[in-house]
């Protein structure tokens, strides 16, 4: 650490932090006798807390963000120069970063054509949920709004995202939820013989198909939309087998029902392309991304669709109500846009989608080791550098190991200064995956660091 905190400033902060501040995703009852974790700094890959214990994050902030890595001062300056010349106009005006950026992006995205800013995961999806309804109303009568999602995908925290929400321990005590969202089956082929008829081969283009059963079952002219995550992250980073993504395409097109692909932490390189749905050769309507776009430099979110999309909603310029009545007020804020662009250049520039797709592979492989030494590891998967290993107590039957042991094995890593993640609250009897998103630039020696911790928690949690 640079040493720019005193210890005393570090004890206030630290003070302040317990009377005042309500944490994500955390129960407090621990903290009325120990102290929670504040992060001081980060550069690289490295995180330092309060007590100045230098961490190797293997989770890119926990929340696969930090795709390019902390303390990235180019990132900073872009944002700083961009807010001392024009900080912020409501977006029904533009801005020279969100232009040129826009521009950027979609020059990484063929077959897309338009840019929608908002400012996180949860509220670019709202906004393709809200573009689903009012195209029903316009083209269908209302009839065609019904919006299928997947179990174990998560799309945002707020209640209509949660409504589209399948993970139940996540919209569990939070109902009642909005209605004409259907779920469909997942495509965890490692648990296929948790679901009834499931098919040790092709279980791709099976499990699309009982997307089409659910289509039939609703009716097809009642449905709107389908929202996917290309590869699930906190459902168990699950990327879906081959035949899978061809089947759901043709599903789409065959019933006339829009496809909106969730790459809020796929998307900007995360899985070793631009966007986790390039792998497969798809050709989405809207995709909506957060995370990775500024790297956490600048809250930043985008809804991206097709010109196809974007012309339902000006087809009438008479009509007062004809067009996306809708606003993000900090969907307004350059500092995203201006962020977003200097992080693209910066993966471009150090080719991290090569790294990723390298890196990926490396990871892949030590993870498959730890197979051979652990028998606790019935499975490793994921794609680029989202990967995931599932824990289970016999690889025969598959069940998993219980979630407090999951829990050891991510805490015995922290004390040994190296930071992963779990699914947590997610999937009930089901959170049993550790999960790693190392940012972009992690190179064989951070891996090798990671996977030696696991490796020593494993055998201290499991023997
Ligand atoms: C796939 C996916 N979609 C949407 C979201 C919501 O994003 P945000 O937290 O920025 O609202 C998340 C958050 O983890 C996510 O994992």
């Amino acid at each position: 650490m640079d040493g720019t905190l005193s210890a005393n400033d570090l004890s206030h902060i630290v003070t302040a932090d317990k009377a005042h501040v309500w944490h994500h995703l955390s129960q407090h009852k621990p903290w009325e006798v120990s102290d929670p974790n504040i992060i001081i700094e980060g550069k690289g890959l490295r995180v330092w807390n309060q007590a100045g214990k230098e961490h190797l994050d293997a989770v890119s902030g926990a929340v696969w963000t930090v795709n390019v890595g902390y303390g990235r001062e180019e990132i900073a300056r872009a944002v700083y120069d961009q807010l001392c010349k024009m900080n912020y106009f409501a977006g029904a005006m533009g801005s020279v970063p969100g232009a040129l950026f826009a521009e950027r992006l979609i020059g990484k995205m063929p077959g897309m054509s338009r840019v929608y800013y908002c400012n996180s995961g949860s509220e670019a999806n709202e906004k393709a949920f809200k573009m689903v309804r009012q195209i029903a109303h316009k083209r269908y009568g209302g009839q065609k709004h019904k919006i299928l999602f997947r179990d174990r995908d998560y799309h945002g925290t707020t209640i209509g995202c949660l409504s589209a929400g399948g993970q139940d321990e996540r919209n569990a005590q939070y109902g009642p939820f909005a209605p004409g969202f259907v779920r469909v089956p997942h495509c965890l082929e490692y648990r296929r013989h948790e679901q009834e008829g499931a098919p040790s081969e092709n279980y791709g283009e099976w499990a699309a198909d009982q997307i089409e059963k659910v289509i039939l079952r609703e009716g097809p002219d009642t449905v709107g939309a389908l929202c996917l995550e290309p590869v699930t992250a906190g459902g168990g980073v699950i990327a879906p087998p081959e035949g899978y993504w061809p089947r759901v395409q043709e599903i789409c097109r065959k019933y006339d029902i829009l496809l909106h692909i969730d790459e809020v932490v796929c998307g900007i390189g995360r899985t070793g392309t631009w966007f986790g749905y390039q792998h497969y050769g798809i050709e989405p309507d809207m995709v909506t991304m957060a995370k990775g776009v500024a790297s956490g430099y600048a809250a930043i979110a985008c809804l991206v669709t097709t010109e196809a999309v974007f012309d339902l909603f000006k087809t009438d310029e008479t009509d007062p109500m004809d067009y996306f009545r809708d606003i993000s007020t900090f969907g307004g804020c350059t500092a995203g846009p201006a962020a977003a662009m200097e992080n693209m250049r910066i993966i471009e520039d150090e080719d991290l989608l090569g790294n990723t797709e390298r890196m990926g592979a490396y990871m892949t492989a030590r993870l498959h080791d730890l197979m051979d030494r652990h028998k606790v590891v019935g499975d490793v998967r994921g794609k680029g550098l989202f990967l995931g290993a599932e824990l289970v107590s016999d690889r025969e039957s598959r069940d998993p190991v219980s979630e407090p042991l999951v829990k050891k094995v991510v805490a015995d890593c922290m004390a040994q200064g190296v930071i992963i993640g779990a699914t947590n609250r997610s999937i009930p009897g089901r959170n049993n995956t550790l999960c790693f998103s190392p940012a972009l630039i992690a190179t064989k020696d951070d891996i090798d660091e990671i996977v030696t911790a696991v490796d020593g928690a494993l055998g201290r949690v499991f023997g």
